[in-house]
């Protein structure tokens, strides 16, 4: 037995990447570590076979992209025998979810990018990466793929410095590249694993020596040139440890999962109105960062994930959505094990828990014991696109609100209901989400719609005194809408107009961003 507090041993992350990077097969290769799954291959296989029984996901086979993200709970022991819990939080790996994804990250303390050794890093990695330095979560990168023909290892970390701002330190070097390549070299433990066959061989210490001279110099330039490991920097977010690997060949997997073990952050203080919450507050609280409806077709229900930030949260408590001001009992709520559900008992901080409802739940809600804290900082994005929903069936307007009002919760959309006209707009930040929502208003909603183009081009929340709100509705009626909340929003016909808006209306804020 261990007296580490729980939350100690929580490492709650996400895996960030450009598509086809290698996420799916490193997730794969860490579930495996941590003796989730038994057989590499188990979570594309499953996700596939859960895949076919929805329609909506078709576009995701189709595409070949990950629209949901999902909560994998695994545990490895540390060499001291404390068993660290690990939370990986999948992000969707497309430019197309950011808004989705950003919220993702709003629940974990640390994060991987992941990139692909020939390629380098691409935009949309960047775009995550930006969110990551706002919200302060400090990043291990995995050079991936480094059993094939790639560039220079110097010139990777070169391009990470430079476009992440940050000190690199390499923790690790690979040996040789596609035809030559031997395996990685652990600068901590001065092993090198090479492939043998399906095992890992460790060649110790000792062969560093036998290494290729140019390896062995490349490894000695690589160590002096850049700054040393600093725990502080890196989980303060001014510097990237960068561990070289394959996903699909096994190695450094090991590396990268002690490495978030020994040096990513355990559960994070939360802020809130009043301050920062810390785990070991005497009270459960935890916030909504998802909500992700019918998820199973068959049931139609209808999860809010729930980042629980202080106390032991157990089975059938009692806890009080801050929307909702009075208490619910969580007696059903689901932990994560390598994508099946389980029902949980208990759960620590940096845990996530699913909380099946029918629509109590939101996603900004904070729920505690005490109904005191509010936690902040969970913002909803302008939209880059804005459509005009047009139904085919004019009867099946109370289907459309419930399905748009879901869906803007899930954060596939956002909805604007305009003060005049009874066509609602959506607005997404990227064309993706539009398919994914006539495919989803039809799989789950029976809603036969088509977009057509509104005529305005983006959406800022309003804030102002009632006077100031009045005498600006006075001229701008049709332009002014509410979102899903209620909200007055002003609806753009370009970035002009808002400019021009602004100038004229000094008394009122437009902001790009809503805090929910
Ligand atoms: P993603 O989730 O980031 O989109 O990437 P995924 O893991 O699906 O990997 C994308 C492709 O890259 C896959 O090949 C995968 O096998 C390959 N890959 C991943 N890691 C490595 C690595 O370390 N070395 C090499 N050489 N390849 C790697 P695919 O042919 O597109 O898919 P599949 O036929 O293997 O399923």
């Amino acid at each position: 037995m261990t007296s580490t507090p729980p939350a100690s041993t929580r490492r709650t992350f996400a895996i960030i990447s450009h598509p086809d990077a290698g996420k799916t097969t490193l997730t794969e290769k860490l579930l495996l570590q941590g003796g989730a799954i038994h057989l590499a291959g188990e979570v594309k296989a499953r996700g596939q076979a859960r895949r076919a029984r929805s329609d909506w996901m078709k576009i995701e086979q189709q595409r070949g992209i990950s629209v949901t993200s999902s909560v994998m709970t695994f545990e490895r022991a540390n060499p001291d025998g404390t068993i660290i819990t690990f939370n990986l939080l999948d992000t969707p790996g497309h430019e197309d979810f950011s808004e989705d994804t950003y919220r993702t990250l709003t629940a974990v303390d640390s994060a991987i990018m992941v990139i692909d050794a020939a390629k380098g890093i691409e935009p949309q990695t960047r775009k995550l990466f930006e969110v990551c330095r706002m919200r302060s979560v400090p990043i291990i990168t995995f050079v991936n793929k480094v059993d094939r023909e790639g560039r220079s290892p110097f010139e990777t970390l070169d391009e990470v410095a430079d476009a992440l701002a940050l000190d690199v330190v390499p923790m690790s070097w690979p040996v040789g590249m596609g035809g030559t390549f031997e395996g990685v070299l652990d600068f901590a433990s001065g092993e090198i694993s090479r492939p043998e066959g399906d095992s890992r061989e460790f060649l110790g210490k000792r062969e560093r020596a036998e290494l290729p001279p140019e390896v062995a110099q490349e490894a000695e330039l690589a160590q002096a040139g850049y700054p040393e490991f600093d725990l502080a920097a890196y989980r303060h977010g001014d510097l990237t440890p960068v561990y070289f690997g394959s996903a699909l060949k096994n190695f450094g997997v090991t590396e990268l999962i002690e490495a978030i073990a020994r040096y990513a952050p355990p559960p994070r203080p939360q802020p809130s109105e009043a301050g920062e919450i810390a785990p070991d507050r005497g009270e459960v609280t935890g916030f909504i960062f998802k909500v992700q409806a019918n998820m199973d077709p068959q049931h139609r229900d209808r999860i809010a994930f729930m980042r629980l930030v202080s106390g032991t949260f157990r089975r059938g408590m009692k806890l009080t959505p801050s929307a909702l001001g009075k208490p619910i009992a969580v007696h059903s709520p689901i932990l994560f094990f390598a994508q099946d559900r389980e029902i949980a008992d208990t759960a620590e901080p940096g845990d996530i828990i699913g909380i099946p409802n029918h629509g109590t739940l939101r996603v900004g809600d904070t729920l505690s014991e005490k109904n005191e804290v509010r936690f902040t900082g969970l913002p909803n994005f302008a939209p880059e696109i804005l459509r005009r929903v047009v139904l085919k069936d004019p009867t099946k307007t109370k289907q459309l609100r419930k399905a748009l009002d879901d869906l803007s919760e899930e954060g596939v959309i956002q909805v604007f209901y305009p003060e005049i006209g009874a066509q609602w707009i959506v607005g997404v930040v990227g064309q993706l989400q539009l398919d994914v929502l006539v495919s989803r208003l039809e799989a789950e909603y029976k809603v036969a719609a088509v977009l057509e183009p509104a005529p305005f081009d983006t959406a800022r929340w309003l804030k102002g005194s009632d006077a100031a709100m009045k005498g600006f509705a006075d001229f701008n009626k049709s332009s002014l809408a509410k979102d899903r909340d209620g909200d007055p929003v002003f609806l753009a016909k370009s970035a002009w107009d808002v400019g021009y808006q602004q100038e004229r209306n000094p008394e009122l804020t437009f902001s790009a961003t809503k805090e929910r």
